[in-house]
């Protein structure tokens, strides 16, 4: 008792120390910077344990504390598909997770992972536009394949929806055609996610909330958990598209974006060279007519078909696009992209 009071304590005085922080910062961390203890203790402060601190139900995949090892080991088989010392043989042959996540936050709100609010913060901070949700904060997750997955996908998903570790051994052998993942390699992963899960200063109080929640973590747990929680998600939703050609009455689409959602999205895994498929894409005049030749064919060379439907891995040809829903590309900017593509082909 005399323990968690203590831990509540430490937990309060860290996170006023935060709310200090954030207050002061426009950017700037210079008045504290000299406290690399606060520093040091205010990154230690994950959601997950700010939640257990709050007497929140553990989730299955609960993990007390990052095993260093495993964390690594984790990295390595999401980066590279295998251990660096060659122990492992590759959990795929056509894919790593990289390919379709991320692992870096994608938006400067995690309560706002609309695609506008992600096609910005990628844009400032350079990060791939994927058709898949990062790996950030997957494990402050509680569902797992929502949405039209879980419609369309029916009972191979249903073992996945409560339990990430089974979401894991899906994606591996699903999205990844690969080999299953062993136990080890699956636990791994997971302290690997633990050590990329949300802190609570990537969250986006204001100053009126942050003092409301410091003061229900001492009185009211289950407030302290209701206002946490609605600073992120709580799933990855989805919802898909068809071929459509999207109509938007006066939306003006923006060659900027649609060049961005080109470049760190279709060329991601169709650049020369990156050997994830065997259909080439470049940001040539040439290539840019292909594709704009192909615009109303609604076939799988069409963009607006390809993106929302994706292609399927068949036998012998197990390489497949996956789809991007409409949490992942809006129509607004499937619009830019077809503008991009249609500027550069005419230019
Ligand atoms: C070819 C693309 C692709 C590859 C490779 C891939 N994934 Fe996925 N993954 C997806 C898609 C698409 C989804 C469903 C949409 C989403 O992420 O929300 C998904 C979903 C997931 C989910 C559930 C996410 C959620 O919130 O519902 C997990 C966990 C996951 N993948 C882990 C992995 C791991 C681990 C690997 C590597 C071993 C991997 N994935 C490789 C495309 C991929
Ligand atoms: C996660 C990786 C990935 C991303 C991102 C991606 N693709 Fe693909 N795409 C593939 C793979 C794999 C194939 C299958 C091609 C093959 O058989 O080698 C494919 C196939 C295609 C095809 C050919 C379809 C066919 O029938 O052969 C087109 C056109 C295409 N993609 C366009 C796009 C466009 C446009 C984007 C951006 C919106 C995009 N792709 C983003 C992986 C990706």
């Amino acid at each position: 008792m005399l323990k968690k009071f203590s831990q509540i304590a430490l937990l309060l005085i860290l996170i006023l120390a935060l709310f200090a922080f954030n207050w002061k910062s426009s950017g700037t961390l210079s008045t504290y910077s000299n406290s690399r203890f606060l520093e040091d203790k205010l990154a230690d402060v994950s959601v997950s344990y700010a939640l257990d601190m709050m007497n929140e139900e553990r989730p299955l995949h609960y993990i007390m504390n990052v095993s260093d090892d495993s964390a690594r080991m984790g990295e390595e088989l999401v980066k590279f598909g295998k251990l660096k010392d060659g122990s492992t043989s590759r959990i795929s042959k056509y894919f790593l997770c990289t390919d379709c996540h991320n692992q870096q936050l994608e938006t400067d709100d995690p309560a706002d992972e609309s695609p506008e609010r992600v096609l910005e913060y990628s844009k400032k901070n350079n990060i791939p536009f994927l058709p898949a949700s990062t790996f950030y904060g997957m494990f402050n997750k509680e569902h797992w394949y929502n949405g039209d997955y879980a419609k369309k996908y029916g009972d191979l998903v249903k073992p996945t929806r409560d339990t990430l570790f089974n979401a894991i051994q899906l994606c591996a052998t699903q999205c990844s055609q690969g080999r299953e993942m062993e136990d080890w390699e699956i636990r791994s992963v997971m302290h690997y996610y633990k050590s990329i899960e949300l802190k609570v200063c990537d969250l986006k109080f204001n100053s009126r909330e942050y003092g409301e929640f410091t003061a229900y973590m001492s009185s009211n747990n289950k407030k302290a958990v209701e206002l946490l929680k609605s600073k992120y998600n709580q799933i990855n939703d989805a919802h898909f598209g068809t071929s459509e050609i999207p109509k938007i009455e006066g939306y003006e689409p923006s060659a900027e974006n649609g060049e961005f959602i080109y470049k760190q999205g279709c060329l991601h895994c169709h650049a020369v060279g990156r050997n994830i498929t065997n259909f080439d894409l470049d940001d040539t005049k040439l290539t840019h007519k292909f594709l704009l030749a192909k615009k109303n064919k609604y076939n799988s060379f069409s963009v607006s078909h390809i993106t929302r439907y994706g292609t399927y891995a068949i036998s012998g040809r197990k390489q497949y696009m996956p789809m991007y829903s409409f949490e992942n590309m809006s129509d607004e900017q499937m619009l830019d992209l077809m503008f991009y593509i249609e500027k550069k082909a005419t230019e």
